[in-house]
């Protein structure tokens, strides 16, 4: 069947496109993972950015999109949700776009006053360099922390070869850490898909960001509390979290710290997901 041009699934049809629904009916073993130091280091130090850092610290000149294209296989047909739609397949590239459409819609509401567009565990900067493309963001100076080294190095080496200035530093969700980078006042900060990668958040995450005195902070992330226990899909996303040792209380927990300091919350649920079963919401505050 085919909505807004797209192949539509039925959750049932996900079976053909994903190993998941297999795994997390515990049909096919999966060893349940934990998130620590050692584990993210591994991900995404070493077998992620730092092979992609490896391989293109030797090339003389590149673009962003060569990074993206070796990081995965852009031309893959995936499944995907969307809560307008559903699910269903389509190429990774327009996925990807698909993605990006929502944050540039999200964030591009806060540019007018801005200072500055931030990323905090930026990974290699696709996000932040790719909404810095657009024309509503292309005034505003760039910062990006992340957690790992490698991950800070391949920022700064790509954004040698495009040629666009970004500040660059580390932090950490864990601890509530900072370095390498002083964030502007009214800056736009957001987190991507980062958050998740913590234990448990703790309740000063928003007094933490609240500090660098930002006009609006977004974060685009899966939330395990708003996935619905009275759904079989609702109840999968929520395995596939636990399976994966993500994060369970983002949204709490940020809903709690923002209650704290007198904020502005609103969150968007389960809006979209380049892997279904695990959709972004859009948790939006604003001190
Ligand atoms: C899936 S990637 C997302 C990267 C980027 N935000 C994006 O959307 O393309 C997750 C990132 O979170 C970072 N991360 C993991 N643990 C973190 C922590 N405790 N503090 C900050 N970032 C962390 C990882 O190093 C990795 O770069």
């Amino acid at each position: 069947m085919k909505r807004q041009n797209k192949e539509i699934l039925s959750l049932n049809d996900l079976a053909l496109y994903s190993e998941w629904p297999a795994r997390l009916l515990s049909i096919d073993f999966f060893r349940k993972k934990e998130k620590n130091h050692s584990e993210i280091v591994r991900e995404f130090g070493n077998d992620k950015w730092g092979k992609l850092l490896d391989f293109f610290k030797k090339e003389s000149s590149f673009l962003l999109s060569d990074v993206e294209n070796m990081e995965k296989d852009l031309d893959k047909i995936i499944p995907c949700y969307d809560h307008s739609i559903g699910f269903y397949l389509t190429q990774s590239r327009l996925a990807d776009l698909e993605v990006l459409q929502y944050y540039k819609k999200a964030l591009s509401k806060y540019v007018e006053n801005a200072s500055c567009l931030v990323e905090l565990g930026a990974g290699y900067g696709n996000k932040i360099f790719k909404l810095s493309e657009h024309k509503s963001f292309k005034h505003l100076d760039l910062y990006a922390a992340e957690y790992t080294d490698s991950g800070c190095d391949l920022i700064s080496l790509i954004s040698k070869n495009i040629n666009k200035n970004i500040n660059v530093g580390k932090c950490d969700f864990n601890n509530l850490s900072l370095s390498g980078i002083k964030i502007p006042e009214n800056s736009i900060i957001f987190t991507s898909y980062a958050v998740h990668y913590v234990t448990e958040l703790k309740l000063d995450f928003v007094k933490f960001l609240d500090q660098f005195k930002p006009i609006a902070v977004i974060h685009f992330e899966p939330c395990y509390e708003y996935f619905d226990e009275k759904t079989t899909y609702g109840l999968m996303c929520k395995r596939y979290m636990d399976l994966n040792g993500y994060t369970k209380n983002i949204a709490t927990s940020i809903q709690d710290g923002c209650k704290k300091i007198s904020a502005n919350f609103t969150a968007h649920k389960n809006i979209h997901g380049s892997n279904p079963f695990l959709p972004f919401s859009i948790i939006e505050w604003t001190p």
